[in-house]
Order: structure tokens, then C-alpha cells, then sequence
């Protein structure tokens, strides 16, 4: 067990196989705490050179929103409105900035993705949406319930929050505690023989 907080921490029977994804949440607020709870617990996500490359942007003013849901397919923009919370998550593509200090034994690193751009950038992208899945998981197991949406205008959020910056959106995270009837039923999962081999 750890000791970092005493918020709750689901099990992995919850957090894969009760909680799913939430579409409508109650009014219930996500306070400061829970949301380094998230953090602390999404940042051990492995990631290739433990490069890291998630950087996330939690949107809970009501002057943030405004400039936010616009930029969400119309679809989406009631379910992030229900959120007490949505995140955004991006990739940076100056990931490599870190690495002496979060990646030491791999010399040169810093200066080889310096000097490929694309390299670079298929690096942060990778990883950083690696990273959002154990985002997600990591919500749940603070015991919020996550609505991811990758239905929005990714290129207008970097322009509305990250201009000049090296940041770039991948997708967002509704997150909060979810509505009586604020998920659909569960469709299908591809079963051990359609989606494993064991060769
Ligand atoms: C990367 C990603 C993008 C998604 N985009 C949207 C979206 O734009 N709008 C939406 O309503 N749901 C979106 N979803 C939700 C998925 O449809 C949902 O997580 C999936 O069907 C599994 O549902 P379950 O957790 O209830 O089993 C997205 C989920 C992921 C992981």
C-alpha cells in the first residue's frame, strides 16, 4: 500500500472491469488532491527511454472551458460540459530537454533527438499516447470515472492554449464522478482466441 495520500485506490478487478467509459457526470467537484493523486500514479506509465512525453492541462475554470468546448466536435461538447474536470492531453515534442535527467545512463541522447525533428516527433506522439492509456487508468483508480474523446479539434486547442509552445493535443479526458445513467452498456470485447496467440 502506499502512503503518498489517502485517497482511494481501486482495484484492478474495478478499474478494468466495472469502471468504463463515462459520458455524463454528476456535479460532485474533483478537488485539487485528486487530481495529483492522477498524476502521481500516471507517471509511472512506462515509456520508451523513459522519455515522458505526456504533459497534461486540467481545465476546471469556467473562463478555461469557454474557450475549450468550442473546439470539441459538437457531439462532444455536452459531455465535457457535465465534467467537473477535462484534461488535455498532449505530447512534447521537446521531450528530449529531460532525458540526461530522467534517462542518465543513456548518453547522447539529448543531442541525437535534437537533431531529428521527425525522429523527435514520432517519439513524443508514441508515448505520449502510451501514456494516456495509463492516464485513464490512473483516473479510475482514484476512483473518478474517465470519458476519453479523441473527437475534437486537436490543431484549434493548440493554437487556443498551447501557441509557441512545443506541446501538441492528442486528446481529452472527461473526468468526475460519473451520472446514474451516464454510460452506455458495455459493447464486446474480441475474446483470448480472436486477439492472443501463444506461440
Ligand atoms: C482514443 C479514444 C477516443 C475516443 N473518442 C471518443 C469521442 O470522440 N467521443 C465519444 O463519445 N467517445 C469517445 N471515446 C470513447 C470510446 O468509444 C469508449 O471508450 C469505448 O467504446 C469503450 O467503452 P467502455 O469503456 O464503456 O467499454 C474514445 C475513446 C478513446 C480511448
Amino acid at each position: 500500500m502506499t502512503t503518498e495520500t489517502t485517497a482511494p485506490s481501486q482495484t484492478a478487478e474495478s478499474i478494468f472491469t466495472d469502471m468504463h467509459t463515462a459520458y455524463r457526470f454528476t456535479p460532485e467537484e474533483v478537488s485539487d488532491e485528486q487530481l495529483a493523486r492522477i498524476y502521481e500514479l500516471a507517471k509511472y506509465t512506462p515509456t520508451a527511454l523513459n522519455s515522458q512525453p505526456l504533459r497534461i492541462t486540467f481545465v476546471r475554470s469556467e473562463a478555461a472551458r469557454a474557450r475549450l468546448l468550442p473546439l470539441l466536435a459538437e457531439g462532444n461538447r455536452a459531455k465535457s460540459a457535465s465534467a467537473p474536470v477535462v484534461a488535455i492531453l498532449a505530447a512534447d515534442t521537446d521531450f528530449h530537454v529531460h532525458l540526461p535527467v530522467v534517462n542518465p545512463q543513456s548518453q547522447g541522447a539529448r543531442e541525437r533527438f535534437a537533431a531529428n525533428d521527425e525522429l523527435r516527433r514520432a517519439m513524443a506522439t508514441n508515448n505520449a499516447w502510451l501514456a494516456a492509456g495509463g492516464f485513464i487508468l490512473a483516473v479510475r483508480a482514484t476512483g473518478l470515472d474517465a470519458g476519453p474523446m479523441g473527437g475534437i479539434n486537436a490543431a484549434g486547442i493548440d493554437a487556443e492554449f498551447f501557441a509557441g509552445t512545443s506541446l501538441h493535443t492528442i486528446m481529452v479526458v472527461n473526468i468526475g464522478h460519473v451520472a446514474d445513467d451516464g454510460s452506455f452498456p458495455r459493447n464486446p470485447r474480441l475474446g483470448f482466441d480472436q486477439a492472443v496467440s501463444l506461440v
